[in-house]
């Protein structure tokens, strides 16, 4: 245990706060939250989405920030010391999906580097016409070389922020980016709520349309709560471990998961009433903001401005999430395989950004390489979506509710007083609720229910 003596740890407790919320707070908020929540009947998928955040990302959350500020440990000496040896098995799944995701992650990170310099350098913004914009996007995404040029771009920033450290790169990036982040999405959704016919997609957004949602709705908004709470795959562990060891675990979820959730409530109230003002399908999928989005921009005033401060916004958003994945990858290889942390960042750099080139060449020339019909970009969303994140989060919860010593867990939740509130709830949903939940839901996802 030497480790937790010398182990670096966040400023305080806010810090503590805008660096996991940098994490949650990514992609999966503003990119995908909407595309999502609009082919799932709006207002309706965001009751479910919010209920999946209350009954099982908020358990999980608490549960994997004090397994990491118990051990003082990256995600699979974690489990290792604060279980049984082979409990570390749950760990090297989560750093398998954290490899995974940051392949693909990377290569949608760099899509919105390029859009933001196009955005800036004005030729983007020019053109009106959606049909040129979709072709724009898919020339782009196909396109041999450049794709990767700005997913690698965005591998390179995240290694310069790693090797700066815990405290000088991670810690000062986000205490800058996330009330950068804040700003820009508040004056965006005000623009966008602002425009004409833009109230239609507000109550779109808000108001909910049950026959629209589905049992695989349910699913949809489990695995979105999950990914976006970066929940499932030891990366809230990992920033646990670096909690100052009077954090209050409990508060410090609760108020993560309401900067997460609300940071997607603004991202639908920026992104529906700008769709529905210009008259275009709220479930355009994937594209909606890299076609929809600027071509509406395009006929907007000011149109430079609007689409250049939307896609340095994903950028931000999509670094300190890309910081997150790669610091759980590269503490776990500092620690256990023993390299220096400049070592161990290089090496998952380098990994994940040939990944990376991977997951984009797929997309294009490499196209016809299949896993089970699947391109590779697909296959990475999909394995660790719907297969790695679900079995580690079950895991997680089994570890928990069922190993983690009752004490020492509920001393992380509120450190230095007594009574623990809701801990014996949280207990409860950890050992039986969640694991059945999840384990109904992936058995379903996989076809076999
Ligand atoms: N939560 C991030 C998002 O919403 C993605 C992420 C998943 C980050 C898992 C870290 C771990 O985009």
């Amino acid at each position: 245990m030497e480790n937790t003596q010398k182990r670096v740890t966040f400023g305080g407790k806010i810090s503590a706060v805008l660096v996991a919320a940098g994490s949650a707070v990514g992609l999966g908020n503003i990119w995908r939250f909407p595309y999502v929540a609009g082919e799932n009947g709006g207002g309706a998928f965001l009751i479910i989405y919010i209920l999946c955040i209350l009954i099982m990302g908020l358990p999980l959350m608490i549960a994997e920030f004090s397994i990491g500020s118990a051990s003082r440990h990256n995600a699979v000496g974690a489990f290792r010391t604060l279980g049984h040896r082979r409990w570390g098995g749950i760990g090297y799944i989560g750093i398998l999906a954290s490899v995974l995701i940051l392949g693909f992650y990377l290569v949608v990170a760099g899509w919105t580097a390029e859009y933001t310099i196009h955005s800036l350098t004005d030729d983007l913004v020019r053109q009106s016409d959606p049909t040129f914009h979709q072709r724009s996007f898919e020339a782009f995404i196909a396109h041999p070389w450049k794709p990767i040029f700005y997913s690698t771009l965005f591998a390179v920033a995240t290694h310069i922020i790693i090797v700066l450290g815990v405290k000088q790169g991670i810690e000062r990036a986000s205490k800058v980016m996330m009330p950068l982040l804040f700003i820009f999405l508040i004056i965006l959704a005000i623009h966008s709520m602002l425009m004409p016919g833009g109230m239609e997609g507000i109550r779109f957004f808000l108001t909910p349309d049950f026959s629209k949602v589905t049992p695989s709705s349910v699913l949809v908004a489990l695995g979105q709560a999950f990914f976006s709470l970066s929940i499932g795959l030891g990366t809230m562990i990992t920033y646990g471990s670096y909690f100052k060891p009077k954090t209050r675990v409990q508060d410090t979820a609760i108020e993560v998961s309401a900067i997460d959730t609300m940071v997607a409530m603004l991202a639908g109230l920026m992104v529906f009433p700008a769709v529905f003002s210009a008259g275009i399908e709220p479930g355009a999928g994937p594209s909606l903001v890299f076609i929809t989005l600027p071509s509406i921009f395009s006929s907007m005033p000011l149109s430079q401005l609007w689409s250049s401060l939307f896609f340095l916004l994903l950028v931000i958003a999509a670094l300190t999430s890309t910081i997150s994945l790669h610091e759980a990858i590269t503490a776990y290889m500092h620690e256990e395989w023993k390299l220096t942390r400049r070592s161990a960042a290089c090496i998952t750099t380098v990994l994940t950004a040939l990944l990376g080139a991977l997951a984009s060449l797929s997309l294009g020339i490499l196209d016809h390489w299949r896993i089970a019909g699947l391109n590779i970009f697909d296959a990475l969303d999909y394995v660790t979506a719907n297969i790695l994140l679900p079995i580690g989060a079950m895991l997680t919860c089994l570890f928990a509710g069922w190993c983690f010593d009752k004490q020492t867990f509920a001393s992380q939740l509120y450190p230095s007083c007594q009574p623990k509130p809701f801990f014996g709830l949280i207990r409860f949903m950890l050992r039986f609720c969640c694991p059945i939940i999840i384990l109904l839901i992936f058995l379903h996802n996989l076809g076999l229910l």
